[in-house]
């Protein structure tokens, strides 16, 4: 209940109004709100359609966006600029997230204007489709895409290059014309969304339904950018045991075991394996253990290691930070859940639940003493084996951990998750786990779930009042059935 509530808060308060964040200066970010709703969408689809346009209204036409908005008049926040470039790419992931839970195709073809310019409306799949090219108008030498002044971490700035303490690393000019640093995070970001792309147009393709997929590109085009940039990633963003982080301005490796401090990063261990990157040739399976050997805490997992120490100006605010806090090596929490959904994928429910009790809160409640925060509500960070006070979380309540964690237990966990086609249940849980039961409302029907351990593994054999169904989908009832039961058998 607590962890859907907290979805709630922050897809109504982003990170805008808070004490730990500075309060309307941070306006609506535009990833954090995309990726709240990946979390809210189920709660009130209605209003996430409506967010999701508000959003895609202050995209610029290049496809780039604008970092933040502001709540009241909605529009973007000139004074932090855009240039952040995994940005656009999470409005593909957010509006997939809707079309798979709603079905409601005609949102692709809403007339929305970009940067809340009146004349310049175009239908949300054009949207889409630019935020696509605005990566692939942004390659670097390697062919993965430049990073720009951040991506998922704001604080990892390889174009500003501040030497004035104090100055903000959001909104200084970045120096040079940033077209060497890339980002392994982005790159696999792009695999993901352009599978997604894949998976919407395939639908269209199949006589789903709307004018406005014809603004898309066919699922083909989307499958071979995909695989493109899986390739590069292969070629030049794999370390040997993980996946590097990123190149700097000068070329060089950051999250390689070439370096001194920062030699493995957390982001792009999560997000190449929720894009499927090495799922099956072991290289999903090397980064995770690689995750759990070098930065699994038992108070959750540390966003990098070995901490930076001192200041690197090629770096920029990461390095500014104490070692074990904020990013630069504390547990981030936003990020556990992508460890969760990667262990998960690779079928590890052991693995995927323990990560996620590491950071639960009520489970944290146990040790109060050093955690010190609210035992209801995640916080932004806990802080990491380097600090002097491992354990304690900061900053609760206004974080993107909400949603993701919300989507690893529920969707991924246990297994319970929107397709296309249907409610998707194929659970990753612990092999001591003799099942569980669930209800959930999805497109107006409810279904009441009922899992049970049959054998080891995560195979799953489904009957849908009483029929057996073959997969793990359950078709969409006909029209005007309002309740569906499904027994599932785990591990048959
Ligand atoms: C921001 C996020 C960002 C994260 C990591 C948070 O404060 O709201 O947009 O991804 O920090 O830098």
């Amino acid at each position: 209940i607590w962890n859907a509530y907290q979805v709630m808060v922050t897809f109504n308060l982003s990170r805008s109004a808070s004490f730990f964040e500075s309060g309307v200066g941070r306006g609506m970010g535009f990833r954090d709100s995309n990726q709240d709703l990946l979390g809210f969408v189920q709660m009130a689809p209605a209003r996430a359609r409506e967010r999701l346009l508000d959003l895609a209204a202050t995209q610029l036409e290049n496809g780039g966006a604008y970092h933040q908005y502001q709540p009241l008049t909605k529009r973007g926040n000139d004074a932090v600029g855009s240039g952040f470039n995994d940005d656009p790419l999470w409005l593909v992931l957010a509006a997939t997230a809707y079309l798979k839970e709603t079905g409601d195709w005609s949102i692709l073809s809403e007339p929305v204007v970009y940067e809340n310019r009146p004349g310049t409306e175009q239908p949300l799949a054009e949207h889409l489709q630019r935020s696509m090219q605005y990566t692939l108008d942004r390659l670097g030498p390697h062919g993965l895409p430049l990073i720009g002044r951040a991506d998922w971490n704001d604080c990892l700035n390889l174009n500003c290059f501040s030497e004035t303490p104090g100055e903000s690393f959001q909104t200084t000019e970045n120096r040079g014309e940033g077209k060497i640093a890339e980002s392994v995070f982005i790159a696999g970001q792009f695999v993901l969304a352009a599978k997604e792309m894949a998976g919407i147009a395939e639908q269209a393709a199949g006589g789903k339904p709307h004018p406005a997929t014809s603004d898309l590109q066919p699922a083909a085009y989307y499958m071979q950018l995909a695989q493109q940039m899986e390739a590069a990633v292969r070629a030049h963003g794999w370390d040997g045991a993980w996946f590097l982080r990123a190149y700097d301005a000068f070329g060089g490796k950051v999250g390689s075991a070439e370096c001194d401090e920062g030699r493995i990063f957390i982001e792009p261990q999560g997000m190449c394996v929720m894009a499927g990157i090495g799922l099956e040739d072991g290289l999903a399976e090397q980064a995770l253990a690689s995750v759990q050997g070098h930065l699994a805490t038992e108070h959750g997992v540390v966003l990098l290691q070995p901490a930076y120490t001192h200041y690197r100006v090629h770096l920029g605010e990461i390095t500014s930070y104490p070692p074990g806090y904020k990013e630069n090596a504390s547990i981030f929490c936003h990020t556990n859940p992508w460890i969760m959904i990667g262990e998960a994928m690779l079928g590890h429910g052991e693995e995927a639940l323990n990560t996620y009790h590491r950071i639960c809160p009520s489970v944290r409640a146990a040790i109060s003493d050093v955690h010190r925060c609210e035992p209801y509500v995640y916080a932004q960070t806990i802080a990491g084996k380097d600090a002097p006070t491992h354990g304690e979380a900061k900053n609760s309540w206004l974080t993107g951990t909400a949603a993701w964690n919300y989507a690893a237990i529920t969707q991924w966990i246990l297994g319970i998750r929107a397709s296309h086609d249907g409610l998707r249940v194929a659970p990753a849980i612990p092999a001591s786990w003799s099942g569980f039961t669930a209800s959930r409302l999805f497109r107006g029907v409810t279904y009441h779930i009922d899992v049970r351990r049959a054998g080891p593994g995560n195979r799953v054999a489904l009957t849908v009042d009483g029929q057996p169904v073959a997969g793990d989908v359950v078709p969409l009832p006909r029209a005007g059935v309002g309740e569906v039961r499904v027994a599932v058998e785990v591990g048959r």
